[in-house]
């Protein structure tokens, strides 16, 4: 196990690139197992959950070489229909390819799920959407065992708008028969960047990015070379961090466009934002005022995945806020930690109360999944004094070479094999 060792006190200053997006990448490595021709993908981020995805795809028999940061995925040697207990545990995204799997073979076998330790992460709207294409399902032992004879396309209304549901459904539609209609659909970039990976290999796909989203069974779907877009969860880290720390920083490879919630929130919080092309320029240069409220929802609303590193923001912030978590029961585990450093947090249901102070004091804390353990880090290289952050694996996860990016800004963090 890894852990950082941060001296806290520092601005953040300078130029940074954004890496390609973690939930657009894995969707879009399930969505290969759909065609018979190599399709390279550009540009993937060195992170865990990359390569267990790429570990679950050879497990099934496909071929899966790096050149480089591009990966190259041959399909046409697939044969397996079963995703190992092992690996289904280390990734929520695992999920994703029983859609892709039971469009190929007619058949999948897939154990419950893992991923981030954030709440219950139920996979019913996954699968009532997949009966509703004609696949029969049972659940025996922890495995969900789906079959079907064919793929007919069909209405599917989903009871939330569930990101994961909704790229399942478009994985097992299609190269189904007629028409699928997914309503209630997420909004997500990333699900927008999925409709347009599967159209660059031939799909009909339309209506990503609105609730409504309408495919056109084909037959087959060739191969191809895509760039996914740059990771909107990334960048608002870095942002988050400047603004916390102080600084004066550029971010390159962006799209403010799928970040407008949280640099809303900035501006709010006094951060001085200037947008270019693809850049987008922070400059903090005195204590954050606080945001009154932050509440996470689906896109276009704040992300729940920036709701841990907001609120660590919110600490240091002059004056009081409440942050409130709409989309999973229990992502509020790092606050025990940033009590540690002196944080003044009050979590009741899913609400959290926070008194911002002057400083933070630097302490060891814990990571317990991805995006609260880089709650973590940006805490402690705001906060005074010395720090240690542990069981950075939760981070290695989604974030491709953070201490790199962090130190190239100034930051003074070291990663520690213990
Ligand atoms: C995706 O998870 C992301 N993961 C998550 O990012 C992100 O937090 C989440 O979407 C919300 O934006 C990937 O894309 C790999 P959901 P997913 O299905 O698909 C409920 C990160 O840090 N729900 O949109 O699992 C669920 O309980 C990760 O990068 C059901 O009830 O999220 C939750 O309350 C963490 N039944 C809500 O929907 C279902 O069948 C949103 O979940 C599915 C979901």
């Amino acid at each position: 196990m890894d852990k950082y060792i941060i001296k806290g006190g520092g601005r953040l200053e300078g130029v940074i690139p954004v890496q390609t997006a973690k939930n657009s990448v894995l969707p879009i490595l399930a969505a290969t197992v759909l065609t018979d021709e190599e399709v390279r993908v550009l540009n993937v981020p060195d992170i865990t959950d990359v390569r267990n995805m790429v570990r679950i795809l050879t497990c099934l028999g496909c071929r899966a070489v790096w050149e480089g940061r591009d990966i190259i995925i041959d399909s046409s040697s697939a044969e397996k229909c079963e995703i190992p207990r092992a690996l289904a545990h280390e990734l929520r995204s695992s999920v994703f390819l029983l859609g892709s799997v039971v469009s190929r073979f007619r058949k999948a076998k897939i154990a419950y799920p893992g991923g981030c330790d954030i709440g219950l992460r139920p996979v019913d709207l996954h699968l009532n959407g997949l009966k509703r294409l004609g696949v029969q399902i049972t659940e025996s032992n922890g495995y969900i065992n789906c079959a079907c004879q064919k793929l007919v396309g069909n209405e599917i209304m989903l009871d939330c708008p569930s990101v994961g549901a909704t790229e399942n459904i478009m994985l097992a539609a299609v190269k189904a028969e007629g028409e699928t209609v997914i309503k209630n659909a997420a909004r997500e970039p990333e699900i927008e960047d999925l409709q347009k990976f599967l159209n660059s290999l031939g799909a009909r796909v339309k209506g990503a990015g609105t609730g409504t989203i309408v495919i056109e069974g084909v037959k087959t779907l060739s191969g191809g070379v895509y760039q996914p877009i740059s990771d909107r969860i990334e960048a608002g880290t870095f942002l988050i961090a400047a603004a916390m720390c102080g600084g004066d920083i550029e971010l390159t490879g962006t799209n403010a466009e799928n970040l407008s919630s949280l640099l809303h929130k900035l501006r709010e919080n006094g951060c001085k934002l200037r947008i270019k092309n693809d850049k987008i320029y922070l400059r903090s240069d005195r204590r954050p005022v606080s945001v009154k409220s932050v509440e996470t929802q689906p896109y276009p609303g704040f992300p729940t995945d920036l709701q841990a590193q907001m609120t660590a923001l919110c600490c240091v912030c002059a004056g009081n806020s409440i942050v409130t978590e709409n989309l999973f029961e229990t992502r509020f585990k790092y606050v025990p930690e940033l009590r540690r450093m002196g944080a003044d947090i009050t979590v009741i249901d899913r609400s959290a109360f926070v008194r911002g102070v002057e400083r933070l004091r630097g302490a060891v804390t814990v990571a317990h999944d991805l995006r609260g353990g880089a709650a973590l880090v940006i805490a402690a290289l705001a906060a005074e004094g010395d720090s240690e952050v542990l069981d950075i694996c939760h981070i290695d996860r989604g974030y491709a070479g953070f201490e790199y990016k962090l130190s190239s800004l100034g930051a003074k963090i070291k990663r520690v094999s213990i």
